[in-house]
């Protein structure tokens, strides 16, 4: 089967201003394009300012809105600076995309990982994300509302031995995700996760690169016969951020081939 990636936009998000974590490759650049494509103003941050800037002056020269911000998950004031810089750049949040996230330093099992890997894990995959939705979640309240999507893992959801801190902060991540949709609902703000599964960036890389043979075993795994392409994950974030899931808060959404399923 054949992956067509060459989707002509529809304005499915055309005039919000959307804020995107780990913008500066993979997913998350992905997603800025996407976005941008359909219509958003999009601020982009990452640490690496340098991919950071390429991409706004892609997404520019095919005339679109964008900025990009630096950004670094593991300090919440940096965080906050961030989302406050969108607030100079547009007064106004309508969507946000916590997408950022890193792979352990060492893999599994449980008793192999290090105290730091476990720090790293949780103040990078997990407590970013509480910061980074309190922050989002004020300045939407003034602007009547919004949507945020949160990326989890495929490895969130059973045992995890390669990877158990990140499982385990991705689980905790999911629950902070249901959590929040309940407690913002009044506020007209939409809360969702997405589970994405093996996807072709450098995370997985990084994984390949430590346990050779990796990217074979994850994609026998998958009904759909082979990994994502981080454009097919964007667009499940594009619809959960758009209006089109007008009536979709607090769920985790598998985006992975029919490998959870
Ligand atoms: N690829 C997969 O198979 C897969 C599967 C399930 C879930 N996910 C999740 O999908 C999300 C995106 O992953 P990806 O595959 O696109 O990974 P990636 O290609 O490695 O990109 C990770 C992004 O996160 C940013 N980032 C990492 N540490 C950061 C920090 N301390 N501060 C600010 N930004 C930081 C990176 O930017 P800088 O380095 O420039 O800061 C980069 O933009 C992650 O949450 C990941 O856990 C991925």
């Amino acid at each position: 089967m054949t992956t067509n990636t060459d989707i002509t936009p529809i304005g499915l998000l055309n005039g919000k201003v959307v804020f995107i974590t780990g913008a500066s490759r993979g997913i998350g650049a992905a997603a800025a394009r996407l976005f941008a494509g359909e219509g958003a103003k999009v601020v982009l941050a990452a640490r690496g300012t340098d991919a950071l800037d390429r991409i706004v002056t892609e997404i520019r020269a095919d005339g679109g809105v964008a900025d990009a911000v630096t950004l670094d998950l593991a300090d919440g004031a940096s965080i906050r600076s961030a989302i406050g810089r969108v607030e100079e750049l547009h007064g106004r949040l309508d969507g946000a995309f916590n997408n950022g996230g890193i792979p352990q330093q060492q893999f599994g099992p449980v008793d192999a990982i290090s105290d730091e890997d476990i720090d790293e894990q949780f103040a990078v995959n997990f407590r970013s994300h509480w910061t980074a939705m309190t922050a989002e979640a004020a300045l939407m309240r003034q602007g009547g509302g919004g949507a945020i999507v949160n990326t989890s893992s495929i490895g969130s959801r059973r045992a995890n031995p390669a990877l158990p801190a990140y499982g385990a902060m991705k689980r905790a991540l999911n629950s902070l995700t249901e959590t929040a949709a309940v407690n913002w609902a009044p506020a007209n703000i939409r809360v969702n996760g997405i589970t994405p599964g093996g996807t072709s960036t450098e995370m997985i890389d990084t994984w390949e690169a430590a346990t050779p043979g990796i990217v074979e075993q994850i994609t026998a795994t998958i009904p759909l016969g082979r990994m994502a392409e981080p454009r097919q994950i964007a667009e499940a974030a594009a619809w959960l951020l758009s209006d089109r899931s007008s009536y979709v808060t607090g769920a985790i959404l598998p985006v992975d081939g029919g490998a959870g399923a």
